[in-house]
């Protein structure tokens, strides 16, 4: 039979501020409606690819909310590392600056050319009923700096350098940021499936 489903207020499943608030600010002239997810959230990312984790996040926080939900999975992919640390990014090490730290020490002697780097977002519309609607996963290209600098953003921001920029990541505002990251790209392309209609 065919539905129709609302998909003008979702939930955001993380509990991850700093992606909520990425998100809201890039929503703010939409007629999407994005909404946190109250209390304890944590479900186990046993993925093995970004969507898969994205989904398993947005099908969790669907069936606790009974809300059509969209799931974020991203992380680091560095070429010199094989891809690492990758959908592990966040289980690198325990906080943002071992995670810093971790990571420089491993590229230790790795030259500037072979610095190559590029943070990857996948995002997943999951019903309450477990089926996925909608799937996209986006890049964005940098390098990963010798040094973190700039203090906005958060995670590996610091270490995440872009050439054209000129600039960290964490060196741009939230707005600049939003124009070019790889989660303001996925979330695009899943604004332009909402908003064209193609979900009823
Ligand atoms: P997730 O919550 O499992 O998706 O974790 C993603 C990991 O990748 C976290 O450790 C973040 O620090 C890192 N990450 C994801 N997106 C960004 C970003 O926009 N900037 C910096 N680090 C990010």
């Amino acid at each position: 039979m065919f539905m129709t489903i609302n998909l003008t207020k979702l939930v955001f499943a993380t509990k991850n501020k700093n992606k909520l608030s990425e998100v809201k600010n890039m929503l703010e002239n939409s007629n999407i409606e994005i909404v946190g997810i109250e209390g304890e959230f944590d479900p186990e990312e046993t993925g093995a690819t970004f969507e898969e984790n994205a989904f398993i996040k947005a099908f969790e926080a669907a069936k606790i909310t009974n809300l059509p939900a969209l799931g974020d999975d991203s992380g680091l992919m560095v070429d010199a590392l094989d891809g690492r640390p990758g959908v592990y990014s966040s289980r690198y090490e325990k906080t943002d600056e071992k995670r810093i730290n971790k990571l420089l020490q491993e590229l230790e002697h790795t030259k500037q050319a072979a610095r190559s780097a590029r943070f990857v977002c996948s995002m997943v519309i999951a019903l309450p009923s477990g089926e996925k609607v909608f799937s996209t996963t986006q890049n964005c290209e940098g390098e990963i700096a010798f040094l973190p600098s700039g203090s906005e953003g958060f995670g590996y921001d610091p270490i995440f350098y872009l050439p054209e920029k000129n600039a960290t990541m964490a060196e741009l505002t939230m707005e600049e940021k939003n124009k070019l990251s790889h989660r303001a790209k996925a979330l695009g392309k899943t604004l332009e499936w909402l908003i064209s209609g193609k979900n009823n």
